[in-house]
């Protein structure tokens, strides 16, 4: 699947927009992972890994890294990007809620709400069960998710900007509907990208899945294979857990598989 009017679809452009917390995403997956597993650190999995931005600082490190996504023209990229170096690679253009690497991993991870976009418990059930099943066991999964509050959602949009050779990109994402029956938030995503050669505008409808803290954990503890075993937020700060409540919004939930 690619479609040409969408920022997933344009690799260089979306790096420069939402890789500005690659880093930090980064350390804190790594530094995760090694507190609450003893065993190395060998074969890291993540599902819709887009363009490989944080699977390529586990393979600077000489980690094989394994990724997903339904994404062409992402999927390519990453590919690319991963062959540069020499630890083992293998990125498939797949549905998340199915796949599963070739061999079982230590490290599996979703952030910036990848996971939302599967849109029915039944699909949230199935990659659950892939990712327990793709980890050995005491592997660590790190889901990071966007968590509805009580009280309902912010309505305001949110702005990314970013900034590539001569070129702005700036996104703003904004709910256009929202079905708290169904708990779906149809987003709108309208990115435009100020060059020197003029100005382009995409427009794209993203939908997510909504959870509050109360049915993200009714979900996954369905799954027997994952226990649940921290909760940070988007401050990435491991010296600093949070409760999962009421109030829980940028969330990164930490699960270990069960032997
Ligand atoms: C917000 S991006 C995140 C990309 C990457 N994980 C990152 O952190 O930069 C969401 C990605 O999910 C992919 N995606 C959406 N639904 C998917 C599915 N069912 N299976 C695999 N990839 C999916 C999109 O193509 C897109 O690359």
């Amino acid at each position: 699947m690619t479609n040409p009017r969408s920022l997933y679809s344009r690799p260089t452009y979306y790096d420069a927009v939402f890789g500005g917390w690659t880093a930090q995403e980064f350390f804190f997956l790594l530094d995760c992972y090694h507190r609450f597993s003893p065993q190395p650190l060998r074969r890291v999995y993540e599902p819709a890994a887009g363009t490989g931005r944080l699977l390529a600082e586990f393979a600077r490190c000489g980690i094989s890294t394994y990724g997903c996504d339904l994404d062409v023209r992402s999927s390519e990229y990453c590919i690319r990007r991963l062959s540069r170096f020499a630890s083992a690679s293998d990125i498939r253009i797949a549905d998340m809620q199915f796949f599963r690497p070739p061999v079982k991993v230590n490290l599996a991870y979703s952030l910036i709400s990848s996971f939302q976009h599967l849109l029915s418990e039944e699909c949230a059930q199935s990659f659950l069960t892939s990712v327990s099943e793709s980890l050995v066991p005491g592997g660590v999964f790190i889901l990071g998710l966007q968590l509805t509050p009580d009280g309902g959602r912010s309505s305001e949009p949110e702005d990314w900007v970013g900034f590539r050779g001569q070129s702005k990109i700036a996104v703003r994402i904004d709910s256009v509907r929202y079905s708290e029956a169904l708990r779906i938030d149809e987003c709108e995503m309208k990115s435009v990208i100020h060059g020197p050669r003029g100005r382009s505008r995409f427009r794209e409808v993203l939908k997510f899945r909504t959870y509050t803290a109360k049915q993200i954990l009714k979900t996954t503890r369905r799954i027997p294979g994952l226990e649940l075993v921290g909760s940070y937020d988007f401050t990435y700060d491991l010296n600093n857990p949070v409760a999962l409540d009421q109030k829980s919004k940028d969330t990164l939930l930490v699960f270990r598989r069960r032997s």
